[in-house]
């Protein structure tokens, strides 16, 4: 079996440690003591800032929620809690936003489900499954109800707070050449986020995974690191794939979300009042973001067929049919690792609908 293979994952611990002492003390931020304080300060400054760190482009439907919940924020506590957004990986990206988050060196983050396995959540990758939602609403039925519920409450573990759900949409493959069987794959290096379902997913089809930060695929695709890659099509779209894959095939194979978490210290800190604003702040905005998902990604699709420069194809139903019995052994196979009981859930919620 071909091994996963690991490009640039440099250990940021030591930085992180030291950014962690300062944290409380750069970009403005007071101690959590002073959170907890009446109204603003007299000098006009906010008494709270969360930094939202965040690794894709302002105008994909993560951007736009996360935007969306700074402004709520700010008009409703007119300034005295201020969101500071990173996104684009300016602030943290995949190797060490988490770390980041988990010391207080960053308040929020809304990463990929994929990303919590291996902080110890596998159960997240039950959302990496190919062909396991048949559609949003199905997604919707877990991570709006109970499993969903009960999925972020275990972040605690780690010390983080889960604070909700966030859609993307269901990812494509793109390369220099269509991809609509399991065939086309062969020998191809295909960029993947750092999950087991993931990396398993591409060696059934033929594929060898390779797991790069997300802000150095495009380079990456660019260069011949790699040959290919999957992602919904509004991150293909604002990192400007296009411009270094030829062809992009509508696979639709599976689901990429995401989770909003917060430090658990600094969210312990805040006062009561004020978490009950940023969480209906946040509720409002993933409702918002939730609802355009789709648009955004038709829009990038829309965008992308104008543009011309790369080929967009169309699986039929036997080129679909392929494609699911090459990836169904990735179910099997990885059950015992997301959890037997998980995935029954998780079945009985897409059901239920
Ligand atoms: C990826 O790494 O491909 C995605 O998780 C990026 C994102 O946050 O949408």
């Amino acid at each position: 079996m071909e091994k996963e293979t690991t490009v640039g994952n440099r250990s940021r611990r030591r930085v992180l440690h030291g950014l962690a002492a300062s944290a409380w003390a750069v970009g403005g931020v007071v101690p959590p003591a002073a959170w907890a304080g009446e109204g603003a300060p007299a000098d006009g400054a906010a008494a709270l800032t969360i930094r939202f760190a965040h690794v894709v482009a302002p105008d994909t439907p993560k951007g736009l929620a996360v935007e969306r919940f700074r402004q709520l924020v700010q008009q409703r506590s007119a300034g005295r809690i201020q969101v500071v957004v990173y996104p684009d990986g300016r602030l943290y990206g995949d190797h060490d936003e988490m770390q980041a988050l988990q010391l207080g060196a960053v308040e929020m983050l809304a990463p990929s489900l994929s990303k919590f396995g291996r902080i110890g959540f596998p159960e997240f990758e039950l959302f990496d499954l190919p062909y396991f939602f048949p559609d949003m609403a199905s997604v919707q039925r877990v991570t709006q109800g109970p499993l969903g519920q009960r999925m972020l409450d275990r972040l605690v573990r780690q010390r983080l707070v889960g604070l909700g759900f966030m859609d993307n949409g269901f990812k494509h493959m793109s390369a220099n050449r269509p991809l609509l069987e399991p065939a086309h794959f062969a020998g191809l290096r295909m960029r993947v986020q750092a999950s087991r379902v993931i990396a398993s997913q591409m060696r059934a089809l033929g594929a060898r995974p390779v797991t790069l930060a997300f802000s150095e695929t495009r380079r990456a695709l660019a260069a011949g690191v790699v040959d290919g890659t999957e992602n919904p099509i509004s991150n293909f779209w604002t990192q400007r794939m296009h411009e270094v894959q030829a062809d992009l095939s509508l696979t639709q194979h599976a689901y990429l979300g995401y989770a909003v978490v917060a430090n658990q210290r600094f969210w312990d800190g805040v006062a009561g009042a004020d978490r009950l604003l940023i969480e209906a702040a946040l509720s409002e905005a993933l409702a918002y973001g939730n609802d355009i998902a789709d648009a955004q990604n038709a829009k990038a699709l829309a965008a992308l067929r104008e543009s011309g420069v790369t080929r967009v194809h169309e699986l039929n139903v036997a080129q679909l049919e392929a494609m699911r019995r090459a990836v169904a052994p990735v179910h099997a196979a990885l059950a015992q690792r997301i959890g037997m009981q998980w995935l029954m859930d998780a079945a009985e919620a897409i059901r239920s609908g």
